[in-house]
């Protein structure tokens, strides 16, 4: 019994490992289409056929449930899948919404009026096919109103990490978060919108300031993700557990062991 989890690389493991800490009896097979990332500088068009492909080959895995573990196959594509692409017998889930139910307090499902929240002014740090999708924005707007969104495009991060140069990430990220910080001087809060920055939220909380309130996503999504099993038993799946990646595996089993500081052994997808 597997669900799956995609990512474009290696930032859905920081997703992975919380999810599997909360569910230890559940199986997961994780795909990195290492091949093709990063994702956050492709046009929508691209994102949509590669996450159609790399969802396609979950469920041939025997997944009935994928998560998109991967905020930018989650803003450019999901929708389109789940209205005209997913199987009625599967499902398909994305990690936006967790993170946005939590900043605007909110229950699972709660579909209640959009209201007025704690936070005022939200920094978004995501990659620049995120920031440009505003699927965040669109998101927070049925659930929240008058909060102010200032997205920052974080260009280069992802390709640091996946090269293992987290010298030059962590740079990449202060010079953002001052960019960040031109545009919106007092962020209460700041999102990190991009599976692969939980790698670096020391470093974005050191640069923003220890009044700023940073949310990420991996314990959010594992609790949705709990929840949604319960729910719903049938979506366990019938695969059994497997990291797979469209690269190269030995390459890609060193960095994903180096990130989790335990060992991670990838196969061909
Ligand atoms: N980690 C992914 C995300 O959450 C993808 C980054 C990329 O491939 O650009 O957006």
């Amino acid at each position: 019994m597997a669900v799956g989890i995609f990512d474009s690389g290696l930032g859905g493991l920081t997703i992975w490992d919380a999810v599997q800490a909360r569910l230890p009896d559940q199986e997961f097979v994780y795909l990195a289409d290492s091949a093709h990332a990063p994702y956050g500088v492709r046009d929508a068009d691209d994102i949509y056929d590669l996450t159609v492909a790399a969802t396609q080959r979950l469920f041939d895995a025997g997944c009935d449930l994928v998560v998109l573990a991967c905020n930018t196959a989650s803003a450019a594509a999901l929708r389109r899948m789940q209205e005209g692409w997913v199987p009625s017998d599967k499902r398909v889930l994305g990690v936006f919404v967790p993170l946005i139910e939590a900043l605007t307090e909110r229950q699972w499902g709660d579909n209640s009026p959009p209201r007025e929240v704690g936070v005022k002014h939200v920094a978004l740090f995501a990659t620049p096919a995120t920031v440009s999708s505003r699927a965040f924005q669109r998101e927070l707007a049925f659930r929240a109103i008058g909060v102010d969104v200032e997205g920052q495009a974080c260009g280069g991060v992802v390709d640091a990490i996946e090269d293992g140069d987290m010298i030059l990430a962590e740079a990449l990220v202060r010079s953002h978060v001052d960019a960040l910080k031109r545009k919106m001087p007092d962020p209460d809060a700041a999102i990190l919108g991009c599976t692969h920055y939980p790698l670096m939220k020391q470093t974005f909380q050191d640069a923003l300031g220890a009044d700023v309130s940073v949310f990420s996503q991996a314990d959010l999504v594992a609790d949705s993700l709990a929840d949604y099993l319960e729910r719903h038993p049938d979506k366990k799946g019938s695969g059994e557990a497997a990291f797979l990646t469209t690269g190269d595996p030995a390459r890609v089993s060193d960095r994903a062991t180096q990130f989790l500081r335990r060992k991670i052994t990838f196969t061909a997808a």
